[in-house]
């Protein structure tokens, strides 16, 4: 297991800020002044820099950490493919995409010991890794730490949403520590270990194969709100200086590849730069509705936005449900029936969702594909019609999510096969009966 003992300050474990050009030194004076590459680095440090846009990006894209570290990211053993386990990185292989509402119930935890890289399985997605175009979302669930093992993803950044057990992310640059509401992004190539401190954990990953993950412009909604840049942490600097029998996976063009090596690769004792891992805590998220009637889009609960080339029109956003008031007059309250070009997967951290009175669990997930019709189920809209309006309530205890894309979500062989399909989902909107009434305003 790694153990970071050497921090800068144990209370300050976190810089905060989205994308900030940190500054981070685990020794006094690992950080070289006034440049990046000197001759001889201090404490014997080698100089590395880790680039996650193209260097020629505009100054506000571009990305990248000078790292000073033990041993150069160079030293490992040649890697040997491993397999692709239950992975899918090329969407273009999979399954025609049915136009069904889909639903699924949470994966079971797995009866043999799994650690958080083997219980990835990829149930959606779009593009391909090889071409930085698209997104696949998966499902982890995991009961045992990872061990003597560590992890980089050549194929794009980790969105990673826990809805059960802590995790304990090792990484390169730092430890972050999440919990259920809370989320990490690890930036495409940094090193990691995850640690189960629950022993037990399940959550969902948006890998992202494009632009890097962005806070969204607020337009008329001013200089504040939605997600607050201050509330972004990045660790840390932190290091590890372990050597023996280790393994370094990677995943490339949706295969795991496995190299010897034979000192842990957390040895990064200082580092600088905007392109390093992060968490927000989602209960931080300042929510935004109506205080008059109807209520906006729900891009108005947009959290991140991984942009493409067509102004306005993103590759993926993640898009929160969170604990809210509801004060809009003569209003549908629940989100309404619609049918969309873009295509939403949602998970659900905790509670319920409020367009959906069961059968949507935490753990659990739904699709609805390009202009698939879907909205609140028959008992909700009941509900919701017969309500009184004239009074706020509040939806409570509730964190759900949804990975939106420009173009269509298409679920894997696995999720079109799994036990965990819910046959029966399609029900949930035959009881919508007829009200129609032409005598009757
Ligand atoms: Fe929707």
């Amino acid at each position: 297991m790694p153990t970071f003992e050497t921090h800068t300050d144990a209370n300050q474990h976190y810089q905060s800020g989205f994308a900030n050009d940190f500054a981070t030194e685990a020794l006094p004076g690992a950080l070289p002044i006034g440049r990046n590459s000197p001759q001889r680095a201090a404490y014997g440090l080698y100089a590395e820099q880790l680039s996650g846009s193209a260097f020629t990006a505009p100054r506000a894209h571009n990305r990248r950490s000078w790292l000073y570290r033990i041993r150069p990211a160079a030293v490992h053993k040649p890697f040997t493919q491993i397999g692709r386990g239950k992975l899918v990185a090329n969407f273009a292989e999979v399954p025609p995409t049915p136009p069904n509402q889909l639903r699924w119930d949470p994966l079971p935890m797995p009866d043999a010991p799994t650690d958080f890289i083997d219980g990835w399985v990829t149930m959606a997605g779009n593009g391909a890794a090889e071409s930085m175009t698209g997104c696949a979302i998966h499902l982890y669930a995991a009961n045992r730490s990872m061990q003597d093992r560590f992890f980089y993803n050549a194929d794009g950044e980790l969105l990673i949403v826990p809805q059960q057990g802590r995790l304990a992310i090792f990484t390169e640059l730092g430890k972050l520590d999440i919990e259920p509401y809370e989320i990490a992004v690890i930036p495409r190539g940094v090193r990691f270990a995850v640690a189960l401190p629950d022993g037990e954990a399940r959550g969902y990953v948006c890998e992202n194969f494009g632009a890097l993950l962005q806070l969204p412009d607020l337009g008329p909604i001013g200089s504040n709100g939605l997600a607050n840049p201050r509330d972004f942490l990045t660790p840390n600097a932190a290091y590890e200086d372990r050597e023996g029998k280790f393994e370094l996976v990677t995943k490339m063009n949706g295969v795991l590849w496995c190299a010897d090596i034979g000192h842990s690769p957390l040895d990064v004792v200082a580092w600088h730069g905007n392109y390093a891992p992060y968490k927000y805590d989602l209960r931080h998220f300042n929510t935004i509705g109506s205080i008059s009637y109807d209520h906006p889009d729900p891009s108005i609960f947009l959290v991140l936005q991984s942009p493409s080339d067509t102004p306005g029109v993103d590759t993926i956003d993640f898009v929160i449900f969170p604990p809210r008031w509801l004060a809009a007059e003569d209003t549908f309250r629940p989100p309404w029936f619609h049918r969309n070009v873009a295509s939403e997967f949602m998970g659900l951290v905790h509670g319920v969702y409020d367009a959906k009175a069961e059968g949507f669990v935490p753990g659990g997930a739904s699709l609805h594909n390009c202009m698939s019709g879907h909205g609140p189920d028959a008992e909700t809209f009941e509900k919701a019609s017969k309500s009184d309006t004239s009074k706020p309530a509040k939806v409570d205890a509730t964190m759900a999510f949804m990975f939106e894309t420009r173009t269509l979500i298409k679920p894997t062989q696995f999720a079109l096969e799994t036990a965990q399909l819910q046959a029966n989902y399609y029900e949930c909107w035959q009881g919508l009966t007829k009200h129609f009434n032409p005598e009757q305003r």
